[in-house]
């Protein structure tokens, strides 16, 4: 059974307590908090305040995605909110190890993302050291996008340089999942499983987090 990490994202910024509450109430596994800064990505999302207070509301440990440049300025105010995991972007970091190891000092489970250009082969060096790899299966920025096929692919050679390595890292994807590409994801290797627009635009979200959560479950 995967790890479900509902993004905000697509919650109702109105009605973010509301949102939050019924997530807790939900089979998920961790909330994921996607942060941009319109440089990195273009588009912005929101920032430490809005989290801090959706951290007050929230009873499932935060996934933190930070689409930014220079995510390592930001380690201490990311321990702040409590995160369970805090993913910087491989295309971000100039010093990848150092920031993995600053990361780890915290306490918070270090985790990378790729973007969908960026090879599995990027991380030959490094993966001994993650806590988690996250590929993204859609450019980031944007709820509600398009899967990229070939994710699916990549999640299989990502399973295959970890297992290679043994290494420990945990797999997440992001973007574009949904009932119908989530079993594959699994089959091919995925960990965790991020739904933004799958989740909150679906008539009962807590029905579709049970549902995406039953994925690859013996029937
Ligand atoms: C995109 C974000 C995703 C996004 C996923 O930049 O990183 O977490 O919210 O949304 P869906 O699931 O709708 O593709
Ligand atoms: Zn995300």
């Amino acid at each position: 059974m995967p790890l479900i990490a509902p993004s905000l994202l697509s919650a109702d910024f109105g009605n973010l307590q509301r949102d939050l509450n019924m997530m807790n109430e939900s089979d998920c596994d961790w909330f994921h908090l996607d942060v941009m800064d319109g440089v990195f990505v273009p588009n912005i999302s929101f920032g430490f305040p809005v989290m801090q207070a959706m951290a007050q509301h929230a009873r499932k440990p935060l996934d933190v995605h930070l689409m930014i440049v220079q995510p390592e300025k930001f380690i201490a105010e990311v321990k702040a909110l409590g995160a369970k995991v805090m993913n910087v972007h491989y295309e971000a970091c100039t010093h990848l190890h150092r920031v993995i190891q600053q990361i780890k000092a915290e306490g918070m489970m270090a985790g990378v993302t790729l973007n969908p250009h960026t090879p599995v082969s990027s991380l030959e060096e490094i993966i001994g050291d993650l806590d988690l790899v996250m590929l993204m299966s859609v450019n980031p920025g944007f709820g509600g996008q398009k899967f990229i096929e070939s994710s699916v692919d990549k999640t299989r050679r990502l399973r295959e340089l970890i297992d290679r390595k043994n290494a420990t890292a945990l797999i997440e994807i992001d973007g574009g999942v949904n009932r119908e590409t989530a079993p594959r994801l699994v089959e091919a290797g995925a960990d965790v499983l991020v739904a933004g627009s799958a989740v909150f635009k679906a008539a009962d979200p807590v029905e579709e987090v049970r549902i995406l959560k039953q994925v690859g479950a013996v029937k």
